[in-house]
């Protein structure tokens, strides 16, 4: 009772304030930004507000106080504000404000580094002052170092610090507080938070960015949201892009056959030359690392951009070029070479260095120093990097692909699209002319190349997906709103996986735990795992090896020293396999051996990677602090109990069990997978002893790896009876094709029945 009167009351105010609003024009741009700082100014929730113009919030950016904290603005706010509005963006930010306030949802085009990602979310903030209404702005990224790049550089430009007014949000990563108006997230995060909020009701306005790449969240996103617009009339909506298929975008989100509005910023480049190579690199990381010396050797001034696929390709070749760069100066006096990388999992602070200014000359009047930036797809039109005025483009990037017959998904380092080598030259021009060095024939180009890639969703395992959008409460999936459906065999294939993991019933409604296993930010399969691992008695070894799957490989192999490094590692070796070797590795690094000599030094004497033991530990406890959210029991077996092995391992079945394989009968190294008899290797960095007869027969595996030959990685020896025991319905044999593999589990039942 006492509660609905007070929303009544809180009705009525609102309406008074509306009125009075709308009588005496009051408008918020017209406050002093004194006023404008009060969080939750009574007096101006609910209040219509009117639209500002851009000379107005100019005048606010301009002025004495940040209108968001209060402060006065600093000398180094204005100085990045010089820089800034001079960004192509700024021109046109009135024709931007003009349709913001005209429609719900638009479409912004512009080229990379026209300001996008930096400005428009800032021009929303001035406009809608969403503070004073307790809301928030959130503009979404599909990776996690633009994210926290971009947002470290928005906290400058707008003078607060990072994590206060504004911040970021990515999976096991968070920046953000009661004070945040603008959160620069994943779309994985924007996703996740649906999941609990159906309505986004805590945000104003929502920005999907680089919505080109037309990653698998950024697609359900947009599905999502334009639903939700429907729902909500206040949330305003804008989808951005840096490549011109806006028309696709417009007329999807149009409405009855109007598409919506669009504005396109033209960019401010400069012409690229486009050099090819005459004929066909076979190596092109070594073709890559030559073509970067000689420029260095032969260009003007300006830095290096190459394009690589992956971290350790992208190490290797920072290492190489450094090497050898020391020798060009040393033998034909060329001006320093500064090597920086750029990947995902590289830490913020090394990220930020790609910013710094290419070095000095070694004396006055010098030959000129030049960096180069070594990047994975992120410089794509992910982060922009002034000065860069030669791109090396091999013509690869690591993409998703899968095969829904197999159920298999693997990253392939595979050849781009048309357009993403467009996009590649295009850095090359941001401020003078430039030069882009593809290392492939220009026939290759022509006839090679599609035009576009495919989005995402057309290439993925959707269980994850389609266990979000039943916990987003969106049941009927064959008539969700895509705008590309995924094919049917490969929602089949969801649903199907979904169902075996007891996540979705028979009739393919949520299950409780379904809806338990959304709630970890993790893979389905993984979730499951967990979830079910107190049974166990080992849910602290199986957080252990769940965090050791969720971040870059613990192992570090230099070419230089892989013989060291391979014995380092057998020191921690498990007998029964890799997983249990994790739990191995970190149990020395946690509390065991590294405590005596410190972290850094240990993991440097053993051949880890330190950075990723680092963030396993991290996501260790915020799984952790789920379990105990959820009331999953903590339960650790000690490592001299005789079941230790088994028990862990058991548990790792109930989650892991479609991942199985088989030794082929007959053979000494090859598998096959189990039900989708796919004849696989086992990849060479595993510690299991394959050729013993008691743990090479069965395994179960956590990644298909294909190369030349398809690999199997990270492997575990499993004992066939817990997969008819644990996952009874999977291993029915009538759902088995005649072979090999259906041979020997139809003894595994007979034994397993007899018992
Ligand atoms: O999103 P879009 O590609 O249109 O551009 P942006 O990311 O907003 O970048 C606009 C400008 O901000 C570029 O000139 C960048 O060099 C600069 N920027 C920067 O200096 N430092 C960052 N961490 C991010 C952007
Ligand atoms: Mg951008």
């Amino acid at each position: 009772m006492g509660d609905r009167k007070t929303k009544k009351a809180r009705l009525d105010e609102t309406s008074v304030a509306e009125k009075v609003a709308e009588e005496s024009e009051t408008h918020t741009h017209n406050r002093t930004p004194e006023e404008l700082v009060h969080h939750d100014a009574g007096e101006f929730k609910g209040m219509k507000r009117h639209h500002t113009t851009a000379e107005q919030a100019q005048k606010l950016e301009t002025g004495k106080i940040n209108p968001f904290t209060g402060r006065n603005y600093t000398d180094k706010y204005f100085g990045i504000y010089e820089v800034r509005k001079n960004l192509p963006v700024h021109a046109q930010r009135q024709e931007f404000l003009d349709i913001f306030h005209s429609t719900q949802i638009m479409v912004f085009v512009g080229e990379t580094g026209s300001g996008k990602t930096t400005q428009i979310p800032q021009f929303v903030l001035y406009d809608e002052m969403p503070h004073l209404e307790g809301k928030q702005v959130a503009c979404t990224q599909p990776r996690r170092v633009a994210a926290m790049s971009v947002a470290a550089r928005v906290a400058d430009e707008m003078d607060v610090e990072l994590g206060d007014e504004v911040g970021y949000s990515v999976r096991f990563e968070h920046k953000s507080g009661p004070k945040t108006v603008l959160k620069y997230m994943t779309d994985g995060m924007l996703l996740r938070e649906a999941m609990d909020d159906h309505e986004l009701s805590r945000y104003s306005c929502i920005i999907l960015d680089e919505a080109h790449e037309r990653t698998l969240a950024t697609d359900i996103l947009m599905g999502l949201v334009k639903q939700v617009a429907q729902r909500r009339p206040d949330l305003k909506i804008i989808v951005m892009s840096a490549t011109l298929d806006a028309e696709k975008f417009q007329s999807y989100f149009g409405l009855n056959d109007k598409p919506t509005p669009l504005l396109a910023v033209p960019g401010r480049t400069h012409p690229v030359e486009i050099y090819y190579t005459p004929e066909f690199q076979r190596d092109y990381l070594d073709s890559a690392i030559r073509t970067v010396l000689q420029i260095h050797a032969t260009e003007d001034e300006g830095d290096i951009l190459v394009f690589l696929t992956g971290e350790d390709e992208i190490e290797d070749a920072c290492r190489k070029i450094d090497l050898e760069a020391n020798q060009l100066v040393r033998e034909q006096g060329c001006g320093p070479l500064k090597v920086y990388p750029l990947y995902g999992s590289l830490p913020p602070y090394m990220q930020q260095k790609i910013f710094e200014p290419a070095p000095e000359p070694y004396k006055p009047g010098g030959r000129p120093g030049r960096k180069v930036i070594v990047s994975t797809n992120i410089a794509e039109t992910s982060l922009t990097i002034d000065g860069v005025v030669y791109v090396v483009d091999p013509g690869f990037s690591k993409q998703k692909v899968y095969n829904p017959r197999i159920r298999v998904e693997s990253l392939l380092v595979s050849p781009i699209s048309k357009a993403s080598a467009q996009q590649r030259a295009g850095r090359a021009g941001r401020t003078r002319p430039g030069k882009c060095f593809r290392l492939y024939t220009e026939e290759a180009f022509n006839k090679e190349l599609i035009d576009q890639s495919y989005p995402e969703i057309l290439r993925s395992n959707l269980s994850s997906t389609v266990l979000e959008l039943k916990k987003l409460g969106i049941d009927d999936l064959v008539h969700f709103d895509f705008m590309d459906p995924p094919a049917p065999e490969t929602m089949m294939r969801a649903l199907e996986e979904l169902n075996y993991l007891q996540c979705l019933s028979d009739e393919g409604d949520l299950t409780a735990l379904g809806r338990l296993a959304s709630n970890f930010p993790l893979d389905p399969m993984l979730a499951v795992m967990l979830i079910g691992s107190p049974a166990f008695g080992c849910s602290e070894e199986v957080l252990t090896v769940v965090a050791a799957l969720s971040v870059p490989q613990f192992f570090v192999r230099p070419v230089s020293a892989r013989k060291a490094a391979d014995e380092a590692k057998m020191r921690f070796a498990h007998p029964d396999g890799d997983h249990l070797t994790f739990i191995n590795v970190y149990y020395e690094f946690d509390q065991g051996e590294a405590q005596q000599v410190g972290q850094h030094q240990w993991c440097r004497d053993n051949f880890l990677n330190y950075r990723s033991l680092q963030s396993a530990r991290n996501v260790r406890q915020q799984l952790r602090r789920l379990m105990e959210r959820y009331d999953l029991e903590l339960n650790s077996i000690p490592f001299d109990d005789p079941n230790y092995s088994s028990s862990i391992r058991q548990a790792l079945v109930a989650g892991m069990f479609m991942q199985v394989a088989k030794k082929k009968s007959g053979s000494t190294k090859s598998y096959l997978t189990v039900k989708d008899n796919q004849e696989v290797l086992i990849h060479p960095s595993t510690v299991l002893d394959t050729s013993n007869k008691h743990t090479g027969e069965w395994v179960l595996y956590n990644e298909f790896v294909l190369t030349s030959k398809n690999y199997i990685r990270t492997v575990t020896s499993v004992d066939p009876k817990w997969l008819v025991k644990l996952a009874p319905k999977y291993f029915d044999l009538s759902h088995f094709s005649k072979g090999d593999v259906k041979l020997s589990l139809a003894r595994v039942w007979d034994r397993y029945q007899d018992n």
